[in-house]
């Protein structure tokens, strides 16, 4: 960390790197192996296990479900030593099951940390999203604008035709409305098969070529997005999408008062966060892990919100850190 690091985060140190090595590092074991539940079990015991190694007094409020349905890292479950700062935590230890069992690029190991209260408590429901990178007029995109209509905002604050602005959507059928008018501006789709927090990401790196990102993809990869974004810079809004009244009820038992709420990255991510992504498979924020001679390679993307840094740390560890 760097000399400007006060306050609860800081003293997490580089230790947060390891949590989400250690998830990165049992998923890859999986990769390509077809089996996704097995790849995410693995990845949460993982994690977990870092996790309580970590001197904090931790609480997942993002996790991997309620407790009556998940074993582990439920919202609410308590984790670290207990002895250190109150953190909340928003985690997602396999983002890409999917792609993690197809063996396809772009799974990551994912974990935000802010001081307590510092990240909202969203149900797993899906999530409305819309985001673009940092340079941009404040407002220059909105929900509720028509997705054409945001795809010309975003041309003019560039000084570019449409043409020459790209949109990264998920690809589902859902979307098929809002990839139509996109295209009816003369814009390009990049479209993903899973993983719309590096969608999300993808935003604030011009190499990535994506100018925004636009679609409905799952609520807890919203506030792990935004914890990034809050890092990085760049603008984001969010809205909760219910499909039934169970979903209400799950987003009420967490506080949820307002349904239709428009969050933007603030509501999102509301005070100093860390945002740490670790590379299950190879993917354009970050490489996968890699086995040789003995050691594991894991690289991880590391964001601070309190100072503005990026850091890629590259792991090297011997095999016997993971297999005891
Ligand atoms: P996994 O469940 O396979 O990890 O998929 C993650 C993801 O693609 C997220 O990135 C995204 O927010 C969400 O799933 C979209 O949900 P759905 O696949 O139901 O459209």
């Amino acid at each position: 960390m760097s000399g400007k690091d006060t306050g609860a985060l800081a003293g997490l140190g580089l230790e947060v790197v390891r949590v989400t090595e250690a998830a990165a590092y049992a998923a890859a074991k999986l990769a390509g192996r077809g089996d996704q539940k097995a790849a995410d079990q693995v990845a949460v015991d993982a994690m977990r296990n870092a996790l309580n190694a970590l001197d904090m007094d931790g609480e997942i409020v993002i996790g991997e479900g309620e407790r009556d349905e998940a074993p582990m890292l439920f919202i609410g479950e308590k984790v670290g030593t207990g002895n250190g700062p109150a953190i909340d935590i928003a985690l997602d230890p396999l983002e890409g099951t999917t792609l993690t069992a197809k063996g396809s690029s772009n799974a990551l190991a994912v974990i935000a940390f802010a001081e307590k209260g510092g990240l909202l408590n969203a149900p797993d429901t899906y999530m409305e999203k819309i985001a673009v990178g940092s340079g941009y007029p404040e407002g220059v995109v909105d929900l509720d604008n028509d997705p054409a209509d945001n795809i010309r905002a975003v041309a003019e604050a560039k000084g570019v035709d449409p043409k020459d602005v790209t949109a990264c959507i998920l690809d589902r059928p859902r979307h098929e409305e809002m990839i139509r008018k996109v295209r009816s501006t003369g814009a390009r789709v990049n479209l993903i098969s899973d993983g719309d927090v590096a969608g999300v990401i993808y935003t604030t790196d011009p190499s990535t070529g994506v100018d925004i990102y636009m679609g409905i993809g799952g609520a807890p990869e919203g506030v792990l997005a935004a914890a990034a974004l809050r890092a990085i810079g760049g603008q984001m809004q969010g809205r909760l999408v219910f499909r039934n009244d169970d979903e209400r009820a799950r987003a009420s038992r967490i506080g949820i008062t307002e349904f239709d709420k428009k969050y933007d990255l603030k509501d999102m991510a509301r005070s100093d966060v860390m945002f740490v992504a670790s590379g299950v498979t190879d993917g354009s924020l970050v490489r996968g892990v890699s086995l040789s001679n003995g050691y594991v390679d894991i690289e991880t993307l590391l964001l601070v919100s309190e100072s503005h840094e990026m850091r890629w740390v590259k792991g090297r560890h011997p095999l016997s850190t993971f297999e005891g």
